[in-house]
């Protein structure tokens, strides 16, 4: 081969390398632990606006973060996007999620720069939710049972069956729900009071929402849940009335963090820095998910819950997201609650 025809060769293979190695630079894998209306709107909206395709997970909160333990030798995760702040906190602190500061950081609201700060600016806050619950009122109304206001009424002997609530160890709400009691109540009692909830609890689900989807369908009376989840079934035209607890309520910070040892950390980043912008929040509530958003210019959706107007705990992230605190509490609600689980 002559030296020309030999170049030419050498030309045509590192073009076919750069090729390949743009291909390989045009995905990015993603767990979204929001609703999946949501998380198909998100994946949509962004390959449309880049060159990137999205390979996309929707798991709860708890799963998402055992997920990503388990293949921090190996990670097959660029990006976790939603869920609720304290798993992600716990990733952070077990160096399974790696810094960024974004450029859109001070757009955020504080207490989203704030999850960052305490982070290391491992992960960011992307929404805000006030839990509590969501009850059918054609159910309620029928039966004749007591308006559910506050946490002790869930107690009633006629709500036996009539709740459902999720399981905290897949899922973020469940565990906001357990961590928000602890704070209310001290935590024996709050274990006291879950063992005693347990007798009208009809099941324990995976993922944090379905409660109330259920509440919606008729199949349960009530669902524990983050309070924008009851308006997205309302607002779905289901009879469903969302409730702040009387005595008060905890809250997440919807996170989103890049996962250490990202094969696509670039493209990880243009998401990251997409998903900060008010566009992107705005048109959160096209899909029904009315939390609240984390950047200050994005629109809040009227149906947002008022936070103004919700008796909302001063909930404690640095603890609550702490492995140590995450692990023991769980380990706790297996032995005391799970073990006594219909
Ligand atoms: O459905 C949306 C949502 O409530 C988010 O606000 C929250 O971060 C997430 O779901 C929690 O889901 P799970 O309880 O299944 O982890």
């Amino acid at each position: 081969m002559s030296l020309k025809a030999l170049s030419i060769a050498m030309l045509a293979t590192s073009a076919a390398f750069t090729i390949s190695q743009a291909q390989a630079a045009g995905s990015l894998n993603v767990i979204c632990s929001a609703d999946v209306v949501i998380c198909e709107q998100l994946k949509g909206d962004f390959e449309k606006k880049h060159d990137i395709k999205v390979n996309m997970v929707r798991l709860s909160s708890g799963e998402s973060y055992a997920k990503i333990r388990a293949e921090s030798r190996n990670p097959k995760t660029d990006i976790w996007w939603g869920g609720t702040g304290d798993p992600h906190l716990q990733a952070a602190s077990e160096d399974l999620t790696q810094e960024y500061k974004s450029a859109k950081l001070g757009d955020l609201h504080e207490w989203a720069q704030k999850q960052a700060a305490s982070s290391g600016h491992k992960t960011v806050g992307i929404y805000a939710g006030a839990l509590g619950w969501g009850y059918n009122a054609d159910i309620f109304k029928a039966k004749g049972y007591k308006e559910p206001l506050c946490w002790a009424d869930l107690l009633n002997a006629e709500l036996k069956g009539e709740i459902q609530v999720a399981n905290p160890n897949s899922s973020g709400t469940a565990y906001t729900t357990l961590a928000s009691l602890v704070q209310i109540m001290g935590e024996d009692e709050a274990f006291e009071y879950l063992k005693k909830l347990n007798a009208n609890i009809s099941q324990y689900t995976k993922s944090g929402s379905a409660p109330v989807k259920a509440a919606a369908r008729g199949e349960t009376g009530l669902g524990i849940v983050f309070m924008h989840d009851a308006i997205a079934q309302a607002a779905s035209g289901f009879p469903v009335q969302a409730v702040a607890p009387c005595e008060g309520t905890g809250y997440e910070i919807g996170s989103m963090s890049i996962v250490k040892g990202s094969k696509n950390l670039d493209n990880a980043k243009v998401w990251y820095d997409w998903a900060l912008t008010p566009e992107v929040q705005s048109r959160m509530k096209d899909a029904k998910s009315f939390q609240l958003p984390s950047n200050v210019s994005a629109e809040i959706p009227p149906e947002a819950p008022k936070f103004e107007n919700i008796k909302l705990i001063d909930y404690d992230f640095a603890t609550y997201g702490d492995p140590k605190t995450r692990k023991s509490l769980l380990e706790r609600w297996d032995r005391e609650v799970g073990s006594i689980a219909n």
